[in-house]
């Protein structure tokens, strides 16, 4: 990776940072010190904030501006975080190592850590309505909650433990279309809108046209780095350790859960993640030198040790 997109990215990062403390104090006020302290625990502990720079590079790939996009890059990093939080709970993944730091739930009690979830998912919706004009708004807000909703991010979470046997009345996926519908819609989804999302901010209130003829692209390099991403995720289960990933490896196997690694093996997961890289870069050829940067992230999410 070349030294200036690791500056961009510790730049984008810190200013997701801003902008989240931001976000804190806009829906936090009035709110209880304990909520807002385990809310914040989660939220700032070291994540990678490839959602807020996602959103970013889309933005910039449509001749967009930054800041206006770090908005809804950190609507998007809210609803992630509210569902890291709800993934480690007992009843779901059952962890206790997030981001190198004990799980909300561990620290904070089951109680409080799913209200801590509950009352990131509302205020993401919040941080869209007041921080963009009314049509932006509009259109961001019912995409977001297409990403993450029933028939996006919270559906995949269902197929997942299904696969697991912990959710009746589905049938057991098997096969590998099957396991790349789970990963498309579990964190496949929310990497959708966070390209959508910065595409809206760039062009909603400026040019309709164009905006229509870039969503194709973006959606192609989204499914690709959605996809790629999270057999990486799976891999780095089998092969990463704690003190890189910052939660516990080697989990899923014990677990019974259905990944890549687990039906296709190590070999031909990595062979999958190299061509869904080839093709998240493909797709946005057609932007051309705006969307370097997607291309260079589409690189850091395979080669990763976190
Ligand atoms: C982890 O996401 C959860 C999945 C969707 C697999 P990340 O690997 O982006 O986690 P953070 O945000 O860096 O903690
Ligand atoms: C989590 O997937 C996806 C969401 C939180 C929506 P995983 O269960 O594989 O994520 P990790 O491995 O715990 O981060
Ligand atoms: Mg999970
Ligand atoms: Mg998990
Ligand atoms: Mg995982």
């Amino acid at each position: 990776m070349s030294l200036a997109i690791v500056d961009r990215l510790k730049t984008i990062r810190d200013q997701s940072d801003t902008v989240l403390r931001q976000a804190i104090e806009l829906i936090g006020a009035g709110a209880s010190p304990i909520l807002l302290e385990a809310m914040s625990h989660s939220l700032f502990a070291p994540g990678k904030r490839l959602r807020p720079i996602l959103t970013v590079f889309a933005a910039e790939a449509c001749g967009g501006d930054i800041e206006n996009a770090l908005t809804a890059g950190c609507a998007v990093e809210m609803i992630h975080t509210y569902s890291l939080i709800h993934d480690d709970l007992p009843a779901m993944d059952d962890d206790d190592l997030r981001r190198g730091l004990p799980t909300c739930h561990v620290k904070y009690g089951e109680p409080l850590a799913i209200l801590a979830g509950d009352a990131l998912l509302t205020g993401a919706f919040q941080v869209l309505a007041e921080g963009y004009p009314p049509r932006t708004a509009a259109v961001s807000c019912v995409e977001l909650a297409r990403g993450a909703g029933a028939a996006g991010m919270v559906d995949g979470q269902v197929r997942d433990l299904a696969a697991e046997g912990r959710v009746g009345g589905l049938d057991m996926p098997r096969t590998l279309a099957e396991l790349e519908g789970i990963h498309l819609r579990k964190t496949g989804a929310l990497f959708r809108s966070c390209v959508r999302l910065g595409a809206f901010s760039a062009l909603t209130e400026r040019d309709s046209g164009r905006l229509a003829e870039v969503l194709p692209i973006l959606d192609e390099y989204a499914r690709a780095f959605g996809l790629a991403f999270q057999v990486t995720d799976d891999l780095l289960d089998v092969e990463g350790n704690a003190e890189h990933t910052g939660k516990r490896t080697g989990k899923d196997a014990d677990r019974g859960k259905m990944t890549f690694p687990g039906l296709v093996g190590v070999a031909e997961s990595r062979r999958r993640a190299r061509e869904l890289h080839e093709q998240a870069i493909a797709a946005v050829r057609p932007l051309g030198d705006a969307a370097r940067a997607l291309i260079d992230l589409a690189r850091l999410v395979t080669d990763r040790d976190r």
